[in-house]
């Protein structure tokens, strides 16, 4: 995979302190796989709760040509891990879930998951890492699919600040609800912030209801009563700014 490699100082939270640390970013190479297998079973053992994160991945697959993986390495070790997927069946699963035609199924990619160490999570890790990952598929992959949980605040804040639009809610993955969320990397979709909706995240019956009314998912927000999902409606084109 020729990726470049990128050197940052992240902040890491430590136990008691907080220090600036070199940190690597580069594609994962056949050797990484296992302590990439490693790190992503850590975490998910860690958050520990199926409905919130998946243990299940395509490490390998990507590592090995079918997708993209990249890692953030620090003091020796994985710190953060991202991968997009090319197989067969996730790409099948996502052109069903967005509705797109078939035929373009060799344009999908399936953004399978992105996992930071707890020590150096509020570094945008998964914002900048996915905008990486996007200009190394752009122009060729450009239907993005993902799945969040309505309960994981932290990635659905993100995965909508990288631009994803939640296009449908259901039960996915032998139950489990999951905001279906797409990012077309060839037509913007723009989204009207005029007469926009909120829905509580955890009133899972509705969000199916404005979905279906024409309603796509843009942006959370906190609101005293808990956080909600802000809906608008999908415009043809993005609006000439009068300048
Ligand atoms: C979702 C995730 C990748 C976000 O990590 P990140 O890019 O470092 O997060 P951000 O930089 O956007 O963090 C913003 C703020 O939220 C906090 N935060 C992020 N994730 C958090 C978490 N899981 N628990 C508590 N606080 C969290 C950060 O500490 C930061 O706080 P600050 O404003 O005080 O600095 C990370 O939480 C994670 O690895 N979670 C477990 C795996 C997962 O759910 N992945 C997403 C689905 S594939």
């Amino acid at each position: 995979m020729p990726i470049n490699v990128q050197q940052f100082f992240l902040q890491k939270r430590g136990l008691g302190y907080v220090a600036p640390i070199l940190c690597t970013m580069r594609g994962l190479a056949e050797d990484d796989i296992e302590e990439a297998v490693k790190f992503h079973k850590r975490i998910s053992n860690e958050i520990g709760d199926e409905d919130i994160f998946c243990e299940e991945n395509t490490i390998a697959e990507s590592v090995l040509g079918e997708g993209l993986a990249i890692g953030v390495f620090a003091e020796g070790r994985i710190i953060g891990l991202r991968s997009v997927s090319y197989v067969q069946d996730h790409l099948e699963e996502a052109v069903e879930d967005l509705k797109l035609d078939p035929a373009e199924i060799d344009n999908v990619a399936v953004m399978d998951f992105c996992v930071i160490d707890s020590a150096f999570r509020g570094n945008y890790i998964q914002f900048f890492t996915y905008l990486y990952i996007e200009s190394l598929m752009y122009p060729n992959r450009y239907h993005l699919h993902t799945t969040v949980s309505p309960r994981n605040v932290f990635s659905l804040k993100n995965v909508l600040k990288c631009g994803f639009i939640a296009v449908d809610f259901k039960k996915k993955y032998g139950g489990h609800n999951r905001f279906v969320l797409y990012k077309n990397l060839r037509k913007s979709i723009p989204v009207s912030t005029r007469g926009r909706k909120q829905i509580l995240l955890r009133n899972h019956d509705y969000h199916p209801k404005v979905m279906e009314a024409g309603y796509v998912g843009y942006k959370t927000k906190l609101k005293p009563n808990g956080m909600v999902m802000q809906y608008g409606r999908p415009l043809d084109e993005v609006p000439a700014d009068g300048r």
